[in-house]
């Protein structure tokens, strides 16, 4: 059976910093509150020429490039997403509309979970052998959906892109464990209020006014700290690996105590954990792949690393996953019939 390497990867930031410095201007918050509580100094806001589509797709063509493929190369496209730019054509579908080819293209939602959980369904066809490659996109611009009055949420999000290609190897690489779970009952702590309002029973009440995201902080918090390091150790043991084998966490970057906890539970020194939430805040589906390509273009993952993936977020939902990594694909340029 083939395993699914990472071959490529790339990241997309909007050019717009929100600075804690901004924020203490609009809301009564303060520096050392944010950078205490959460880690985050700055974040990427988009901008009047950004969108999901136009994010995604700057990170899907970076990671086909480092991958030396093209779209034509690329048979199947899933984009990890909450914040799709339109309702009814997939966000995966207005990518292919930019970058070209005619790889099956869908979506899955997850939020925060998004990206692992994506990876995880795209592996499956490539360990399959249905298809030999697949661009894998976490994106969100959940900015769109913040309540710039709320110092209990606006601090804290930010927008971006990851992507990562992913091609069938001979050798163990890629995705080997997946630890996937959600509790629905949760839903109510973090999510967007006021959405299926959103939804026209008929063309004349549609609400004029964008619904904003809600959350209960102290609730989610409590979840995330209880599911990271969890589902992480489980990723680990269903790779059949021990705690002293994992090389490097790449964890979502939602809150640096998060993060923490999660790398106490995991026993790992600071050097093995990727931070980069001080820089973008929780970028939501785009986080995990944005610090994995970091990660790489730091060349801190070596052949034969692994490295541990796990995010949590609205659903209640999590993913974690045990990646090997390597960059030696074995697929044709050309995609599987
Ligand atoms: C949001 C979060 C940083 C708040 O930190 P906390 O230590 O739990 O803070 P609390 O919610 O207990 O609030 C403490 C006080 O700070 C206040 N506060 C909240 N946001 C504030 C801000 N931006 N600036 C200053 N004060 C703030 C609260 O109003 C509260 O005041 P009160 O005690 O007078 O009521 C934290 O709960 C968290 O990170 N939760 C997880 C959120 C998350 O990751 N969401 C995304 C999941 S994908």
């Amino acid at each position: 059976m083939p395993n699914a390497a990472i071959t490529g990867w790339g990241v997309a930031v909007p050019d717009r910093v929100l600075t804690n410095q901004d924020l203490e201007r609009m809301v009564e918050t303060s520096d050392e509150w944010i950078v205490s509580r959460t880690g985050i100094r700055e974040r990427r806001i988009v901008g009047a020429n950004d969108s999901t589509t136009s994010l995604a797709t700057d990170a899907a063509r970076k990671a086909m490039e480092k991958a030396g493929c093209t779209a034509d190369d690329v048979d199947l496209i899933v984009v990890a997403t909450a914040t799709p730019d339109d309702f009814l054509v997939s966000q995966s579908c207005l990518v292919q509309a930019e970058i070209g080819g005619s790889a099956a293209a869908f979506d899955v939602g997850a939020a925060c979970a998004g990206f692992v959980t994506a990876l995880a369904v795209a592996t499956q066809f490539v360990n399959g052998g249905m298809y030999n490659r697949a661009l894998v996109i976490g994106v969100d611009t959940l900015t769109r959906y913040i309540d710039y009055t709320d110092r209990g949420t606006c601090v804290l999000f930010g927008d971006g892109a990851g992507a990562v290609v992913i091609e069938s190897s001979s050798e163990p690489r890629g995705l080997l464990s997946t630890e996937l779970g959600a509790d629905g009952a949760g839903h109510k702590h973090l999510y967007v209020p006021g959405w299926a309002q959103m939804v026209p029973e008929s063309a004349d009440i549609f609400p004029d006014s964008r619904p904003h995201l809600q959350m209960n902080g102290r609730e989610v918090f409590r979840f995330a700290v209880q599911v990271m390091g969890d589902a992480a150790l489980k990723s680990i043991e269903k790779a059949g690996l021990t705690l002293d084998q994992v090389d490097m966490l790449i964890p979502h970057q939602a809150n640096a105590r998060i993060i923490s906890a999660a790398q106490r539970q995991l026993q790992l020194p600071e050097e093995k954990v990727w931070i980069n939430v001080d820089r973008f805040g929780n970028t939501s589906a785009a986080s995990v792949p944005i610090a994995l390509a970091e990660a790489a273009d730091a060349g801190v993952l070596k052949e034969g690393d692994n490295v541990v993936l796990v995010a949590f977020g609205a659903g209640l939902a999590w993913a974690a996953g045990l990646v090997r990594w390597g960059t030696d694909g074995t697929s044709p340029a050309t995609p599987a019939s």
